[in-house]
């Protein structure tokens, strides 16, 4: 792993994230044309060293905004949502998935549609952990056909709350989920942009 040197960084730190794709490249399993199976350091076992590197990239990258709140969804966006908080010092928030509260009047939802399972799901956060006060940061581990980010975008936007963008682990770019959203504004930081999974192959956008 090279770290990079630079006065203006943030906090001081900075990762080359050549170590993402070098693991996805050594320890990634590409099951399909779509799907890239990347469970010892993202979706099954964690490795926090890691998972606090890639955290502080995404941070770093968004060092300009004044962040006070991390939103990401279950399960596997809590861990570097987590590692991101830590760097930040704030608070991180992750919806829920599909179970019917009993303080309805009380949370923020929103419908998901996800492709890779073919099931709707509803996410949720309790109305007490979102403000329209705050500037949010939203995480996750993988952006695919987006529904997951989108879902989080209406979350925020019923909320009132100022989304400052997502920092995204893994895009997969050919599935076009970036694209919607880019388009709607919604700034997005991808540490490893996926271009293709065809024949078996992982190729990055760059
Ligand atoms: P989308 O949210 O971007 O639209 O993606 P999609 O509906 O296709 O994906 C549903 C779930 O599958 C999401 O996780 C997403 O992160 C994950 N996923 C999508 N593509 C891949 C892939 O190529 N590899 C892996 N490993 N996961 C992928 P989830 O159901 O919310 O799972 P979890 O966070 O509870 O683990």
């Amino acid at each position: 792993m090279t770290v990079k040197k630079d006065e203006n960084i943030f906090k001081g730190v900075v990762h080359n994230m050549d170590a993402l794709k070098e693991k996805i490249l050594n320890e990634g399993k590409v099951l399909s044309d779509k799907i890239l199976k990347v469970d010892s350091f993202l979706n099954h076992q964690i490795e926090p060293s890691f998972a606090l590197q890639l955290g502080q990239e995404i941070v770093y990258r968004f060092r300009e905004e004044n962040i006070n709140k991390i939103l990401t969804v279950e399960a596997s966006g809590i861990a570097v949502a987590f590692t991101a908080g830590l760097e930040l010092n704030v608070p991180v928030v992750f919806a829920k998935k599909n179970r019917a509260s009993t303080s309805d009047f009380n949370v923020l939802k929103s419908s998901i549609y996800s492709f890779t399972k073919r099931e709707s799901i509803d996410i949720y956060v309790n109305k007490n952990y979102l403000h329209k006060e705050d500037n949010i940061l939203l995480i996750d581990d993988f952006l695919a056909h987006g529904e997951a980010l989108k879902g989080l975008v209406n979350i925020i936007r019923q909320s009132q709350a100022n989304l400052v963008g997502a920092g995204i682990v893994i895009e997969k770019v050919f599935q076009q989920g970036g694209r919607a959203l880019r388009d709607e504004g919604v700034r997005i930081e991808s540490l490893a942009p996926v271009a293709s999974l065809a024949g078996g192959k992982v190729i990055f956008c760059t």
